[in-house]
C-alpha cells in the first residue's frame, strides 16, 4: 500500500549489533532448557527481578508508536483489569479479557489477529476500508492495469499448463474485488480461458465479501457457493481457507497484500537471549509492551528463521519479525499446487531479507501508534520473501521458487508500457492525467517528477516498493516474466 513507503528507512536504522547466528541459537537454547511458553513463569535459577532488571539494561529502539515500557510486577503478577470504570470499545474489553483469562499478556500477533480480523470488531470486518474516504489505498485501486497485468500472467500461465478447460482460480484477501474484476474484463476476449476459470475468493470479512459480489456483478441471493458473474459469465465462490477450495483442478493463486496482514510475532534481543514482544494491560489501564521473560512457542519459528538466514544478516539484527501464519500459508500453497498443477503469484510490500521490526499501523492514510484504539487502524507488516521461498521449497520438491523481482520490473516486463499507451490513445485528458499518475504509482520510483499539482497530492512510486514472488509446479516450467 502507498501507505508505507517510509518504513523500509525506519527498519535499516533500528539495526543494531548482534554477534551471529550461533549466539542467537545458544542465547534461544540456553532459555528453551526451561518451560517453553510460561510467560509468568521465570527460567530456572533466575529470579523475577534479575530477569526484569535484564530488561531495564537493554538498549531499546522501539518503532515511534509502541514505546516499550516493563512492568514489573505485570509479568508474574498481572493486575486486576476490571475494575476500572471503562469507555472501552467492545474490540479493546475484549483484548483485555483474554490478558485477564490467561493471566498474562498476549502476543504482538494475537493482538494483531483479534484488531484485523476479530468476527465482532476486527478493522476488516464490518466496513469498506480502501480509497480516499478509507485508510489506505492499494494498487488495484490505483488503475485498472494492475489488475489487467496479473491477468495478462494468470493466462499465461494457463497457456503453460497447456490450456486446461477447468482450472481453479483463487484471490486471497480480494478487498473491493477490483483486481479480479480487472482481470475478468481484461480477460473477457479470451473466452476459452474466462470459460475455463471457477474463481474462489479466499475473504474472511462479511463487509467486503459483499461488496466483492457487487464488483464482480454477482447475484448476493445465490449463497457463497453458486454465484456468476456477470462480467464474463465465471462462475465465483466465496471461502474462508484454501482448505475449503475443491481439490483436483490445476490452480492458479494470487495473493495481493495479503501476506501483509497475516499477524506476525516480534522477537527483541535482551541480554539473556532472544524475548517475544507481548502486549499487557498497565495499571493505568492502558495497554502496553513487555518482554516475555523467557522462550515462547514462537521461538520455534525464530530459530526456523534464523537457520534460513545468511549470518552478516542476522549479525546486525537487534529486531526480528516473524509470520508462521506466513510460512504455514505457504506450505498448503505449494502442496496444494505440486498435487494439482498450476502456480501461486505472490505481490507485496516487503523485503528481500529478514524483516526487522516493520509492524505499523495506519488509520485515514496516516501512521498512528499500533495500541491506539484498536480495530480503528490497519496494521501490516512488511512480507519476508525469503521465509515464503524456504517454506514453499521445504515442503515440496515438485515445485520451483521465482523471485522476488520488484513489482516495475513484473508489470514492465509483462507489457504495462504498452497497455498504458494504448490506452491514453483513446481517453479525455482528465482520464490520460489519472493514467498517469496511475502508472507512476504502479510503476515509478519515489515522487513523480512530471507532476504539477499540490505537494501533498505528489503520487509516489510503488515500483521498487512492491515485491513479485512465483511459486510454480516444475511441470508448467519458468512462469512470465521471472525467465
Ligand atoms: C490489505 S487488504 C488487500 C485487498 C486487495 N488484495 C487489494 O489489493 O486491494 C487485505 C484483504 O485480506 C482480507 N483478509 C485479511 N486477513 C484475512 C484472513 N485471515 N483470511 C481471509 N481474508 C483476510 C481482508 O479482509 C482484505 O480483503
Amino acid at each position: 500500500m502507498l501507505r508505507r513507503f517510509i518504513g523500509q528507512a525506519s527498519v535499516a536504522q533500528r539495526c543494531r549489533h548482534l554477534s551471529g547466528r550461533q549466539e542467537l541459537v545458544d542465547s534461544v537454547r540456553r532459555c528453551s532448557s526451561s518451560s517453553a511458553a510460561g510467560l509468568t513463569k521465570v527460567p530456572l535459577g533466575t529470579t523475577v527481578e534479575q530477569a526484569v532488571d535484564a530488561q531495564y539494561s537493554d538498549d531499546y529502539t522501539s518503532q515511534p508508536s509502541a514505546k516499550i515500557s516493563v512492568d514489573r510486577s505485570g509479568l508474574n503478577n498481572p493486575p486486576e483489569h476490571s475494575h476500572e470504570p471503562s469507555t472501552d470499545s467492545e474490540l479493546v474489553k475484549h483484548l483485555k479479557s483474554i490478558i485477564k483469562f490467561r493471566g498474562g499478556p498476549i502476543s504482538v500477533a494475537e493482538y494483531m489477529e483479534e484488531v484485523l480480523i476479530n468476527p465482532k470488531a476486527g478493522f476488516y470486518i464490518n466496513r469498506d476500508v480502501f480509497g480516499a474516504e478509507g485508510d489506505f489505498i492499494t494498487s488495484p485501486e490505483v488503475s485498472q492495469m494492475f489488475g489487467e497485468m496479473v491477468g495478462v500472467w494468470a493466462m499465461c500461465l494457463w497457456e503453460q499448463m497447456g490450456q486446461p478447460n477447468r482450472v481453479n482460480l483463487v484471490e486471497f484477501g480480494p478487498g473491493r474485488g477490483t483486481l479480479m474484476a480487472d482481470l475478468l474484463r481484461g480477460a473477457k476476449k479470451f473466452e476459452k480461458f474466462t470459460e475455463a476459470l471457477h474463481i474462489h475468493m479466499i475473504e474472511v470479512s462479511p463487509a467486503l465479501k459483499k461488496i466483492q459480489k457487487l464488483t464482480l456483478k454477482c447475484n448476493d441471493d445465490d449463497g457463497d457457493e453458486n454465484t456468476v458473474s456477470a462480467l464474463t459469465g465465471t462462475r465465483v465462490s466465496w471461502h474462508a481457507t484454501l482448505e475449503e477450495v475443491p481439490t483436483g483442478l490445476p490452480t492458479i493463486i494470487i495473493a495481493h497484500e495479503f501476506y501483509d496482514a497475516l499477524p506476525v510475532h516480534q522477537f527483541q534481543k535482551a541480554s539473556r537471549g532472544w524475548c517475544e514482544k507481548m502486549i499487557d494491560v498497565a495499571e493505568d489501564s492502558k495497554f502496553h509492551v513487555v518482554l516475555s521473560p523467557q522462550p515462547t512457542p514462537a521461538t520455534l519459528y525464530l530459530l526456523k528463521r534464523c537457520k534460513w538466514a545468511r549470518t552478516e544478516e542476522l549479525s546486525k539484527l537487534e529486531h526480528v519479525e516473524v509470520c508462521p501464519k506466513a510460512m504455514d500459508l505457504t506450505q498448503n500453497i505449494a502442496k496444494r499446487i505440486s498435487t494439482d498443477g498450476g502456480g501461486a503469484l505472490i505481490i507485496d510490500y516487503g523485503l528481500d531479507g529478514i524483516v526487522s521490526d516493520s509492524l505499523q499501523a495506519i488509520r485515514k492514510h496516516k501512521f498512528v501508534n499500533l495500541l491506539d484504539d484498536p480495530g480503528s487502524a490497519d496494521l501490516s507488516a512488511y512480507v519476508d520473501f525469503p521465509a515464503i521461498r524456504h517454506s514453499a521449497e521445504e515442503v515440496s520438491e515438485d515445485v520451483s521458487v521465482y523471485g522476488p523481482i520488484t513489482q516495475s520490473q513484473f508489470l514492465g516486463n509483462l507489457g504495462i508500457n504498452f497497455r498504458v499507451e494504448a490506452l491514453l490513445q483513446n481517453c479525455t485528458e482528465e482520464q490520460a492525467e489519472s493514467l498517469r499518475t496511475g502508472y507512476w504509482r504502479l510503476v515509478g520510483e519515489g515522487e513523480a517528477p512530471f507532476w504539477e499539482g499540490p505537494d501533498e497530492l505528489t503520487p509516489i512510486g510503488m515500483g521498487s516498493r512492491y515485491l513479485a514472488m512465483a511459486i510454480v509446479n516444475k511441470k508448467q516450467g519458468t512462469p512470465v516474466p521471472f525467465q
